[in-house]
């Protein structure tokens, strides 16, 4: 059984769903839609009853939950009833190190379906500057000898997060702004490997046109063609 993208026309894409346990990219420019996105991907596991969690940091909970509502989204009532647990972090006061131990504990005790982290871009990004050899040493990774670059430490901790994450076999989706104009898909350039999938949100400066890509799904028949995406006022939808 695979899992509902909770995105209207999106599974059909997918090749009918995500694969069950995915650990999917999320890729786009700014405001190309991939907190609405992530969204709507962690309401329809709500709307079905299961648990959430959503990780936000620089001050976007309030943000994000009024512009979920614009599309008929309503987290707040989930929170209220604690079966969407939606976090934010102030990443100038906390440590990357605290947020990775947070999580594992939440996920210990609530066992949710889907988990969401908006951004990996900014967790990533704070692993380099807050936490060094301790993020190694909390996520079971020995420095030994190696020359600790900033490199090896931001792909220290997204190894981390993902090994944690499929050790309990979560859903989860991890946001990750995109460098325009580079080579690689990421800015830091490396999780679009390690990830299962990448989806690709865009949009055609030159018609205002927006538009959703699978690059890449492991286990998935899904195809590779862009797809035309509109915002309406039901929320995203995928036309063909
Ligand atoms: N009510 C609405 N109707 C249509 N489009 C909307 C509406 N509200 C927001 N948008 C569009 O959605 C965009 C924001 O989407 P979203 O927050 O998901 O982007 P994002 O990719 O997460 O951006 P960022 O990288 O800045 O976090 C806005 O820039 C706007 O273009
Ligand atoms: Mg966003």
């Amino acid at each position: 059984m695979n899992l509902n993208s909770g995105i209207k026309g999106f599974d059909k894409v997918l090749g009918g769903g995500f694969p069950k346990n995915s650990i999917v990219l999320v890729i786009g420019g700014p405001g190309a839609g991939k907190s609405i996105f992530a969204e709507h991907y962690v309401y329809e596991g709500l709307k079905k009853g299961k648990k959430a969690v959503f990780l936000t940091f620089e001050l976007n909970k309030k943000i994000l939950l009024e512009q979920g509502k614009m599309f008929g989204i309503d987290l707040q009532e989930h929170i209220n009833k604690g079966t969407l647990i939606l976090k934010e972090y102030d990443m100038t006061k906390t440590n990357i190190v605290d947020i990775f131990k947070d999580l594992k504990t939440t996920i210990e005790t609530n066992n949710p379906e889907r988990v969401v982290i908006d951004s990996l871009s900014i967790l990533s990004m704070y692993a380099e500057i807050t936490a060094g050899v301790e993020v190694l040493r909390s996520l079971d990774l020995a420095p030994r000898d190696i020359h600790l670059s900033s490199e090896v430490l931001k792909r220290g901790a997204v190894v981390g997060l993902i090994n944690m994450l499929r050790k309990y076999e979560i859903n989860a989706l991890l946001i990750a702004e995109m460098a325009e104009g580079h080579h690689y898909l990421t800015r830091d350039s490396f999780s679009e490997f390690l990830c299962d999938g990448v989806v690709k949100l865009s949009v055609l400066e030159t018609s205002g046109k927006r538009y959703i890509t699978v690059v890449k799904m492991r286990n998935a028949k899904h195809d590779l063609i862009p797809h035309k995406l509109e915002l309406t006022q039901k929320g995203m939808v995928v036309k063909e």
